[in-house]
Order: structure tokens, then sequence, then C-alpha cells
């Protein structure tokens, strides 16, 4: 999605570099175009370039502007396509803008604004802000007046900042939907779409509510509602420390997030467990957990697949019905929600404009929701009733991987408790299943050791146009996720399937040229799914085998390409062999040369629908 940064400052000459350091830890939401507006002697001077940051940056050099008062903006297209003519800031001679988000009105008022001779220069919605506080402005109203007014007729989900060339000391921003974070500086105020984007000017921030407008002056912010009145924002301490955007050595931010995950399965887990991890501990929840009739889960993407191993545990184990659903099609769908059920949103990013919509309709029907979540100052974590944190750390990569085990380590947690108030589970399992989970950092570990045996496989891969992924059970939607891995960084079209559902349509796509990763741990569904590699090996499919060494060993055909994994309980199964799908993704993107941390098309976080 798209990022936004602003600086209004009395200390610095020239605030560009500030702004496009800002851009730059803004980059991993995933972008086609940048640009940033300065106010110098009483002008409006602007740079914007379609492509990467290092574009803007050269035209920058070739014309520097210097300035203490700016927007900076990275876009990722939504009206328009991506080039320098749509690319932000949007200008009138008196007014910049740079948005994030949806316009879904602007047709009607692009019209509106057209009947009265306005000249459009772009084909973004964002133009439609900028003429109406343009015109607010120029029949004699304020700034804050201006975008207030304007804002009253707008209707979508935004994040904007607003330069304006009369008032040197002054940046207007305003939110309603994506996140918008205010940051406090030394005699300078700063607007970012999240404290990653401010974590080299400050740690001191505050999150706009919905509906806020923040009216910032260099000596500090006035933040009203959408009733117009002041209102307080918390300060907070951001956690964002400097190393979580640094790839500290790695080549890429994503194969950095691969090899964090023991660490971060340790420290998310230590949330949850006493040290002797024979027993949960949990803080108390709105409802109780015995009486609840049915979980329903919701998210989007990765989120969902975790949702989806979750719910064979939740089912298994705790033996509480679930209803699973992908937020976009959920929050349309609008089902009845029972009585005494509750509800599970899982975001990594807390942002997902149709997870966010999704937990609004539960909301609505009166169901108590949680939310598995790995931003603390979400959108999503200040909807819910009760957020368990992921402790994951900033997830740079688009390509989710910790985020995706640290999610399944809370929902793992999550169904033991359940499965322990509903008493479907004896206290030795329990003390059994923990135990397993603390094993796990250490089997991640030892997983990681693969990778260049996992390299060596990805390189087979650089020639095929298809790829197969199946699994049963928990593998199941791992296989569905390594798909999603493979797919949206090397481009290569990548599908997953139950491996029973095969024969029902699927088997017809085998061939040669066609490889497919069986998931497949010695478990309970082993032998079903040796049936199936059979009868791909039978049509001289290749086979990729994730195996451990039980599993390899009742396989003899050389055929099979091998990744031997460690022996693990079914219930870690789905965590380490998420581990193989992603490097597995990950070399064959590098060797293809993709960009891996910022995929085409594809966004960190997708703040619109
Ligand atoms: C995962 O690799 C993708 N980047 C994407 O599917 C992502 O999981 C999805 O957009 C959900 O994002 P969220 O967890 O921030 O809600």
């Amino acid at each position: 999605m798209c990022g936004i940064v602003g600086i209004v400052s009395s200390q610095k000459n020239n605030v560009v570099s500030g702004l496009i350091e800002g851009l730059r830890r803004l980059e991993y939401r995933g972008y086609d175009s940048s640009g940033v507006a300065i106010i110098s002697e009483n002008k409006l001077l602007r740079r914007r370039k379609a492509g990467k940051l290092v574009n803007l940056e050269a035209d920058l050099k070739e014309s520097p502007v210097s300035g203490n008062t700016g927007i900076a903006h990275t876009r990722w297209a939504t009206h328009g396509i991506p080039n320098d003519q749509n690319a932000h800031p949007h200008m009138t001679d008196q007014v910049a803008i740079v948005h994030n988000g949806i316009i879904e009105n602007y047709h009607l008022l692009k019209d509106q604004l057209l009947e009265k001779g306005v000249q459009f220069t772009s084909e973004t919605d964002t133009e439609v802000v900028l003429h109406l506080v343009n015109q607010h402005l120029e029949q004699g109203l304020s700034p804050f007046e201006s975008v207030k007014k304007t804002l009253s007729v707008v209707r979508g989900a935004f994040a904007i900042a607003m330069l304006f060339r009369d008032y040197p000391n002054l940046l207007i921003a305003a939110r309603s939907g994506p996140p918008l974070a205010i940051g406090y500086g030394k005699e300078e105020m700063y607007i970012g779409s999240d404290a990653v984007a401010l974590s080299h000017l400050t740690q001191q921030v505050t999150f706009l509510e919905d509906g806020d407008i923040a009216v910032l002056e260099n000596s500090g912010v006035k933040i009203y509602n959408l009733e117009g009145k002041r209102v307080e924002r918390k300060i907070q301490q951001s956690k964002v420390g400097t190393s979580s955007i640094d790839k500290e050595g790695f080549e890429h931010f994503m194969l950095k997030e691969i090899h964090e995950q023991p660490d971060v399965i340790r420290r998310t887990l230590s949330e949850y467990f006493n040290i002797t991890h024979t027993g949960l501990h949990f803080r108390p929840l709105p409802f109780a957990l015995e009486n609840v009739s049915r979980l329903t889960i919701v998210a989007c993407g990765t989120a969902f697949y975790a949702g989806m191993v979750a719910k064979y545990w939740f089912e298994n184990i705790a033996r509480i019905p679930v209803e699973l659903d992908i937020a976009s099609e959920f929050r349309y769908r609008q089902p009845p929600m029972p009585k005494d059920g509750i509800s599970l949103f899982i975001s990594q990013s807390g942002e997902t404009a149709d997870t966010l919509a999704a937990q609004a309709y539960v909301k609505s029907q009166g169901q108590p929701s949680l939310g598995i979540i790995n931003v603390a100052n979400s959108s999503l974590a200040r909807a819910v009733d009760v957020t368990f944190l992921t402790q994951a750390g900033p997830e740079i990569g688009v390509a989710s991987t910790k985020a995706f085990t640290t999610q399944l380590c809370v929902l793992a947690v999550l169904a033991l408790a359940f499965a322990q108030a509903r008493k479907t589970i004896s206290q030795e399992d329990l003390t059994q299943y923990c135990k397993d989970l603390a094993q796990l950092p250490l089997l991640i570990e030892q997983t990681l050791l693969l990778k260049k045996d996992i390299a060596e496989i990805a390189r087979s891969l650089l020639e095929v146009n298809n790829v197969l992924y199946i699994g049963r059970g928990p593998s199941y939607p791992l296989a569905l996720e390594g798909a999603l891995k493979l797919k949206e960084i090397s481009y290569i079209h990548a599908e997953g399937f139950a491996a029973g559902e095969l024969k029902h349509g699927p088997i017809a796509l085998i061939e040669e040229s066609v490889p497919t990763v069986a998931i497949a741990p010695y478990d309970s569904l082993f032998e079903k799914t040796v049936s199936n590699i059979q009868e791909i090996l039978s049509r001289r499919g290749p086979i990729v085998l994730l195996s451990d060494e039980k599993g390899h060993s009742l396989f003899t055909s050389q055929a099979i390409k091998r990744i031997i994994l460690p022996t693990t309980s079914s219930l870690i199964a789905p965590m380490v062999y998420a581990i193989p799908t992603q490097l597995l993704a990950y070399y064959t993107a590098v060797y293809k040369g993709t960009d891996v941390d910022q995929p085409r098309n594809l966004a960190k976080s997708v703040t619109v629908e």
C-alpha cells in the first residue's frame, strides 16, 4: 500500500533527506512511484518519478529542492497507471497532497468539479480532495476548515497529508481507514504511515484514530475528532528499533525474517507459557471458554492459511466447531452468528481492509472478537476485544514468513487453552503438547541447516511454469501456503491441493514438466499420501518430498527429490514444514532474479479492498 511521510521543522534547513529516508523505510509496503513536495521561498516545489525510489533520488540530484516543511509519498497504484503524471504529491499552486486509500465517491465529486471548470492533470482519485480543498481555500476558509469541509463530503478509506504554500509552518493530516502516525521531534513534528517510517526521526509517536484531523506546526500538534472537537491521543514509545529495518547482513529481509523464526517463536511462546513449559498462563478473557458454542476464524492470505491449520487443532483437540472463511467473502456473506459464538481475526499488519470490515460485521452482531496480530497499535488491535500479540517484530518482506509461524504458535496455545477449559484434554497430554511447542525453536534451527539442499532443489524449478503442492490434514493448508509463497515471489504459477482431491481432477495436470511438492510428515495420514505420491510417480510426475526419516525410508524411488526434516510431533509439524516451503520459494525467486522483498504488484499491507 502507499506510504506517507511529512516533516514540519524549524530546525533543519532542508527536510528532503529526512523525507526520502522515511520513504526508504516504507518501501517494504510495495509501491510503483514516489515523490516529494516542499515549501521553498513561498513556492510549492515538487519532484516525482515512476518506478523505484532511486529514480526520485536521481531526479532530486539533478534538480534539488530545499525547505523545512514537506511531504513525501510512495504510491501503490489503484486509480491510474504507475507513471510520473499519476505519482503523488498532487498539487495546485497553493496546495499539495499525498494520499493512501481509495475515494469511493470520486467519480461524482470529479464530475462536479469538472462542471466548475477544474482542470485535472492525473487519473487519480486523490485529485478530487486536492481541488475541493483548494476551492475552499480560495473562498477564504482556513486550511483546517478547508480540509474539514472537504472530508465531510468524501467517502472511502483514506489517509492524507497536505501542505499549504502560504503556511510554511503547517502540515495537516487526516485518517479514515489506513493508519497514520504523528511523530514528536525537537521543534519539529512528523507524519508517517507507521512508526517504521519515522524510526530514523523519533520513537515518540501518536496513532491517529479514524476521523481524526491533525494540525501540525513545528512546535506541536492539535488533533480534532470527527465532530471537530480537540482530542488528546496517547504519546507512545515506538518499539521499532533501527535494527528491525536493517537486513543485518542478509541479502534480503525475507531471508533475515526466515532465520529470525527460532528467536521470535521463543519470544512469542514465552508470552503464554510458564518457564517449565508444563502449563499455560492466559490473561482473563471476556467470556468463558467452556461455554463457547462455535469459533469463527476470519483472515486473508497467509494469515488465513494459519487459521486453516488451527481449525484442525480446535476441532480435534478442543472439540469446538470452527467456521473458517476469507475476509473478502465473509464480510459480504454476512452469515448469522451463533449465540455464545466467538470470532478470531488473524492479521500480521492489523490493517487489512477486508479483515477489519469482517471484524466490524461480527461486532455489529454482538459477538466477542479476538485478534492474533503482529502490530500492537494497529487498527485491528484497537477494534477487537482481546489481542494476542505475535512477537515476530516488524515483518518487512512482503511475503509473510515469521508472522505465519508465530501466528501458528499462538493458535496452538489458544487451542490448548480451549481444550483445557473444556476438559477435552488430560493434564498429561497438555504437558506433552507444551513440551512439543517448547522444542519447536530448536527443530526450526535444525531445519534451517537444510537450506543448501533446498536451494539445490530450487534450481530445478527455474524452468518450470507450474508447480503443484499437496498435503493432508494440517499439511493441506501448508500446501496452499507453500504455493502462495512460490507464486508471490517467483511469479511461477503454483497451486495447492488436498492430496485426497488429486483424483477428482487435478491429477490431469501431472506430467514430466509439472513437479509436485508433497508435504507429508510421518503421521496418521502418511499412508494415504503415499498412494497419491505413487499415482504421481507412475505418471512420471516429478516429486519433491518433504518428510522425516521414517517417511523417506518408505520410498525407494530415485525420481524423488528429498528434504529430510527432523521428526516432529503432529502439533508442531506445520511450523517446521513451513520452513522448507519458505526457503524453496525464496531461493527460486533469488535464482529467477525477481524482487524478493517487494514482488511486483504486491503490497505488504492491503489497506484497501
Ligand atoms: C503473504 O505472504 C501475503 N503477503 C499476503 O497473503 C498476506 O498474508 C495477506 O495480505 C494478509 O495480510 P495481514 O496478515 O497483514 O492481514
